[in-house]
């Protein structure tokens, strides 16, 4: 985080709070959210827009990175819209306060009371399916719905298998060679449907620009295409994907000179189709948050295996970050209370789950290390505590947001009695 430095006492801080003290105050593991370098980041990509488009433009956030209240507020008060997947982050969205006209629903498989949820309250469906389309013409009693369609590009970029979505082999979206017909079922049943725009994301941790800028080369065929069946298609959603710096070898383009990139292909793309520019909006979820959370943990047992390594155990694991073992990711750590001492040891942290692949490091450089001191996992902001889970019956870590030297708790801990409030004993059952 930008507000990270090493205090008098050699212990890290962020947002003016030493992490040693936190996790005192709010127990451990712990998320350190950081508002400040949360806020950049929004600013970054709503001032890259201003600057570098001329059209309008609305950048969403891509909530599944972390959907909860005091965050869909943060980049809400930062203009921001939202992408939300699916009812319970659309409920979460609007509870915040979200204004409606900024919520995009997504979702390759919709339940019909998500979508009537979408549909009264306002907020815009990216329909994925044949399956959907026609459901939502049937949905539409009270006036057309506000859509846009998804697509799948063909766009191969080099990410994780898991997490490549725009290759044509792909679970989401309609294949563009349907668009023709797509098109044409639309502007059949404009009395339900109110196309305002096409959406595309073709994959996430993506470190090249290319593939967004040919993305965004392909988006604007199809909307030349879609004028020519009297839609007023006026939006472009790029989807998100960029990469942030994990660990040292990541290297990803900034924020700026990604926006820049895209800017610049639909301007150059519209202006020789001569076509007025869309509405441009581009939904980021991890670039966003990543970098503006930490995870803190306490080291307990310490294991050596001669000559092979050194298991270092924390109190979390694969339930608060699941990242590691779903996806080999890498992460980077220090020990908040011993940041000036010298980097000696390297080790593998491990997690307390009854699991042996819950590794969260593999060859982390670390000071000598004892019980009780404070591991920081860096960059751990998107798709780690919403992709928790309560695996070993664990509970969800507590998260802080700090700021000026202040610190509020946004996710309370779950405590034991969270963790059986959904069982039931059937009668029969108790003695
Ligand atoms: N838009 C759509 C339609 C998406 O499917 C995604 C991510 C995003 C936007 C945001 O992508 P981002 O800017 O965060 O890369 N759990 C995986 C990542 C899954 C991404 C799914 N879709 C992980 O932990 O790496």
């Amino acid at each position: 985080p930008l507000t990270a430095r090493v205090n008098s006492h050699g212990c890290l801080e962020i947002g003016g709070c030493d992490i040693t003290t936190l996790v005192q105050q709010f127990g451990s593991p712990l998320y350190i959210l950081d508002e400040e370098t949360l806020r950049l980041a929004c600013q970054q990509y709503r001032d890259g827009f201003k600057q570098y488009y001329q059209g309008e433009s609305q950048v969403l956030y891509a909530s599944k990175a972390w959907n909860c209240l005091a965050i869909c507020a943060i980049v809400a008060s930062e203009g921001l819209g939202i992408d939300v997947v699916s009812g319970g982050e659309l409920y979460t969205a609007l509870t915040a306060g979200m204004n409606p006209e900024k919520i995009y629903l997504h979702g390759n498989n919709k339940s019909r009371s998500e979508l009537t949820l979408a549909i009264e309250s306002g907020a815009t469906i990216v329909v994925d399916n044949w399956y959907e389309l026609k459901t939502l013409v049937e949905l539409a009693d009270s006036g057309p719905i506000r859509i846009m369609l998804r697509l799948t590009p063909g766009i191969e970029c080099h990410t994780h298998e898991y997490i490549r979505t725009g290759h044509l082999d792909s679970k989401f979206g309609f294949d563009p060679n349907d668009l023709d017909e797509v098109f044409t079922f639309v502007s059949q049943h404009t009395a339900a449907l109110n196309c305002v725009g096409l959406h595309a994301h073709i994959g996430s941790q993506i470190f090249e620009r290319q593939p967004h800028q040919d993305l965004a080369a392909v988006m604007v065929q199809w909307l030349q295409d879609a004028a020519k069946y009297g839609l007023n298609v006026t939006e472009l959603n790029v989807g998100g994907g960029l990469g942030i710096r994990y660990v040292e070898s990541d290297d990803p383009p900034s924020i700026d000179e990604w926006v820049k990139a895209i800017c610049e292909v639909v301007q150059t793309a519209c202006t020789q189709a001569n076509l007025p520019l869309p509405k441009l909006l581009c939904e980021p979820g991890r670039s966003l948050v990543a970098t503006a959370c930490v995870t803190a943990y306490t080291i307990g047992s310490v294991k050596v295996v001669p000559e092979i390594r050194t298991y270092v155990a924390v109190d979390g694991g694969m339930s608060d970050n699941p990242r590691p073992i779903t996806y080999q990711s890498q992460y980077r750590a220090v020990v908040a209370n011993k940041m000036s001492a010298p980097l000696t040891e390297t080790v593998t942290i491990a997690g307390k789950h009854c699991e042996s692949g819950d590794i969260l490091i593999k060859n982390a450089q670390l000071p000598k290390t004892e019980p009780g001191d404070i591991l920081v996992v860096m960059g751990t902001g998107a798709y780690n505590y919403s992709m928790a889970s309560n695996y070993n019956r664990l509970s969800r870590p507590a998260a802080v947001v700090v700021a000026n030297g202040e610190a509020n708790l946004f996710l309370q801990r779950e405590t034991y009695q969270d963790l059986i409030r959904q069982d039931c004993l059937p009668e029969r059952l108790k003695k």
